[in-house]
């Protein structure tokens, strides 16, 4: 198996040499990742030579529309999914929410939406929403002690009347990797539409989405080294049933129907970026150059193999203090290494300690407060999160449990 090659991919990364964060261990990506340099290449390439309204007939003006058009085919191929099949729209919030809205108008009343108590708002509060209109919220719940959620339950919600099954591919708290394909398939042949909430777990290798099935795919490109957008793939057959959300003249145009608001041009144009990056990576760790599916597919390999090491110390020595609850797995193939732990003190004063540690960590309940409070936890103590990428060196995760050890030891 191959190993990845950390000062190259560091390399990629400008914050790495950036004077002001050295010495500082970052912590707190599941919050926002580091931008790769193909991504602030782009956007300041766009941002220098091309910042126009796009698709008009002068040269710089089709030099922003074919930049915006390359990451919509970039990351299609990547994600394995048709590129009319791919939106870019402001945050994964505002895709959910549009999304809700459009569903809504398929719906009648009495139908029934699953949502889960383990996911963050945004694939949870906007399905939620739609109560108000009629339509009956099942709740898949987690357990309360694991977070887990368990696929027997879902049988028990799934019935004929089930439109919409909105779940996350990982938790942002507990991290544990749903077993996605497992759960479309089952939610496919009960007639229903899944909408799966991958932001937690696209910044650890994209996804196949292809291979996954899910109908609805969402992530932020903010924490797979992107830009600040949400990315979103619907499978076209739904997104043909799915009515026009955009200004009415917009309605045959499948880049424009699911999204509203106007374009971000220059932060789509630097999404490409990401795939960029993606084949950086590939083509430094292999020989041959196979299609872009399976070139994601090799660095998500690389990415997760990585993480799963780096994860390991961590969570043993984590695990291994009575004074702390880890929340998830313990064992680091099982989860994103997106690891937050509760303690007597409150998350956000843990995370203010580690930071005199020089540890960039984040504290509070992560916008998925529904999880914190069914396990048990008050969301104003809140919980400390600790969350790394395949950049981060093991140095750093050492540097980490060091500075941990000093601040949970009061010392
Ligand atoms: C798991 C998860 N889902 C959804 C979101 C919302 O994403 P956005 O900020 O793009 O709306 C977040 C943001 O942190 C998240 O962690």
């Amino acid at each position: 198996m191959t190993q990845i090659d950390l000062d190259f991919i560091r390399s990629q990364f400008p914050a790495f040499t950036e004077p002001s964060l050295a010495g500082w261990g970052f912590f707190e990506n599941a919050g926002g990742s580091y931008p790769a340099r193909q991504v602030v290449d782009r956007l300041t390439h766009f941002y220098t030579s091309c910042k126009v309204q796009p698709y008009a007939p002068y040269p710089a003006s089709e030099q922003a529309g074919a930049m915006m058009d390359e990451s919509y085919a970039r990351l299609a191929a990547m994600l394995n999914v048709g590129e009319d099949e791919v939106h870019f729209g402001p945050s994964t919030s505002q895709n959910t929410y549009v999304l809700a809205h459009a569903f809504r108008a398929r719906m009648r009343e009495g139908d029934e939406v699953i949502v889960t108590n383990q996911d963050h708002e945004a694939n949870s509060g906007a399905w939620r929403r739609l109560a108000d209109s009629g339509i009956v919220i099942r709740e898949w719940k987690v357990d309360p002690e694991t977070g887990h959620l368990n696929l027997g339950d879902l049988d028990r919600l799934l019935s004929d009347k089930t439109r919409v099954v909105a779940f996350p591919h990982a938790s942002n708290i507990v991290a544990e990797i749903n077993p996605v394909a497992e759960i479309c398939a089952k939610v496919r042949q009960s007639g229903a539409v899944t909408v799966v909430d991958g932001v937690s777990y696209a910044p650890h290798g994209l996804p196949d989405i292809g291979a996954l099935g899910a109908d609805v795919y969402l992530f932020s490109s903010y924490k797979t080294y992107g830009p600040h957008q949400g990315v979103m793939a619907v499978r076209r057959e739904v997104a043909d049933r799915l009515p026009n959300q955009s200004h009415w003249f917009n309605a045959g145009h499948i880049r424009k129907k699911l999204v509203p608001a106007g374009p971000d041009h220059a932060q789509v144009a630097a999404l490409a970026g990401i795939a960029l990056y993606t084949d950086a990576v590939h083509d430094h760790h292999f020989a041959d150059r196979p299609g872009p599916a399976e070139r994601a597919r090799r660095v998500h390999d690389l990415f997760r193999a990585q993480e799963v090491r780096l994860a390991a110390p961590l969570l043993d020595y984590l695990a291994a203090r009575n004074d702390v609850r880890l929340l998830g797995p313990r064992d680091p193939a099982r989860r994103a290494p997106t690891i937050a732990i509760a303690h007597a003190r409150k998350g956000e004063d843990l995370a203010r300690a580690l930071g005199a540690h020089r540890i960039m960590a984040g504290g509070g309940d992560f916008y998925a407060v529904r999880l914190i409070e069914a396990l048990g936890i008050d969301p104003d103590h809140g919980v400390l999160r600790l969350s790394f990428l395949h950049y981060t060196s093991p140095a750093e995760i050492e540097r980490a449990i060091g500075a941990l050890d000093r601040v949970l030891s009061g010392r």
